[in-house]
């Protein structure tokens, strides 16, 4: 009775659907029965898990946000370093002054200059995911017991959000592009040749919680392990999970003495360092553009921002093209 009460129901997140066994929307059954099978459904529904279809669905990263000390120095490095436009900015509503300012990667994606980081604090202030139906996240967030804002927000730039706490301490952002909103009004717009990618890859976290980080990203939002590395065969250093309905992943870093960076695409690195090179900011930037391969066998080439914030360049394909296996090492002992 459970598996055919389960083909027959299912919880759709906004309430239950009626489905056939066949997929046929019509119900077909004796209509003498119905009164019997619609009282054990009642009681049968509500415990069948949610199904992973029916997850509320994030489709990739929204933006990465970086804290800086002195918002005008940053805005530089990326405008006139990496060549993004600036999108907007946004001032505290308080007493009007800066908050932020909005640089635009792709229509879906932008990075977000804020103002007013402290000695010690995080530098990597958001990681923002891009979903369907933010409030149907914030519910299925509280319904696991993760602790969640009220209500879904609209924010200055008029989409909808929240703001959680990941395990790692890290604020994650759940963003709904609004028909409304300022990142749909400004399709097509601010993005010039200049940028040095048009897509952000991954947000990389440092995880030393490593069941409470699994529970949270892949048994709560439907992160799905796509690749592990180390940086020796001996002990485990990265865990890649992406995202359910995208490419996008997050990185798990597991030594702890690495710091959180974000990561930008690039199709040829070699003329990403050109573009870099010949930049007017180049001559303000005092570290060498090295060029390296990963243990994934990606070219890679890592930027600092004025405050030290990690942003890595890296190409979408091995250097030969072969795919790198997950490694087999062990996770590290803390
Ligand atoms: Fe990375």
């Amino acid at each position: 009775m459970g598996i055919r009460g389960h083909a027959l129901c299912r919880n759709t997140g906004r309430g239950f659907k009626w489905n056939t066994l066949n997929g046929d929307d019509r119900l077909q059954m004796n209509p003498h029965l119905l009164p019997t099978v619609l009282s054990l459904l009642a009681i049968l529904c509500p415990v069948i898990p949610l199904p992973a279809q029916e997850r509320p669905r994030i489709l990739g990263i929204s933006h990465m946000a970086v804290k800086v000390s002195d918002i005008e120095r940053s805005a530089s490095f990326y405008r006139d370093f990496l060549g993004f436009a600036e999108q907007c900015r946004l001032n505290n509503l308080k007493d009007g002054s800066l908050m932020l300012v909005c640089f635009k990667v792709s229509d879906e994606q932008s990075i977000e200059v804020f103002t007013g980081l402290r000695p010690g604090e995080e530098r990597l202030h958001q990681l923002a995911y891009c979903v369907h139906d933010a409030e149907a996240m914030r519910a299925h967030l509280a319904k696991n017991g993760f602790k969640v804002p009220e209500s879904v927000g609209k924010g200055q730039m008029k989409n909808l959000g929240f703001t959680v706490r990941d395990p790692s301490g890290y604020t994650i952002e759940f963003v709904q592009y609004t028909p409304d909103g300022w990142t749909r009004r400004d399709g097509g717009k601010f993005l010039p040749d200049t940028r040095i990618s048009k897509h952000i890859t991954h947000g990389g976290v440092v995880v030393t919680e490593m069941a409470a980080a699994m529970h949270f990203y892949g048994d709560i939002l439907g992160f799905k392990e796509s690749w592990r590395g180390g940086a020796s065969n001996n002990v485990l250093s990265w865990i890649n999970m992406k995202v359910p309905a995208g490419r996008d992943y997050v990185e798990f870093m597991l030594d702890p003495k690495v710091t959180p960076h974000f990561c930008l695409l690039v199709p040829d690195m070699e003329k990403a360092k050109a573009k870099l090179e010949n930049s007017s900011y180049r001559s303000k930037y005092d570290k060498p553009l090295e060029v390296r391969v990963g243990k994934n066998r990606k070219r890679q080439l890592n930027l600092y921002d004025p405050d030290g914030t990690r942003v890595e360049l890296m190409e979408p394909d091995t250097v030969d093209g072969v795919p790198v296996p997950s490694s087999k090492a062990p996770l590290p002992v803390p």
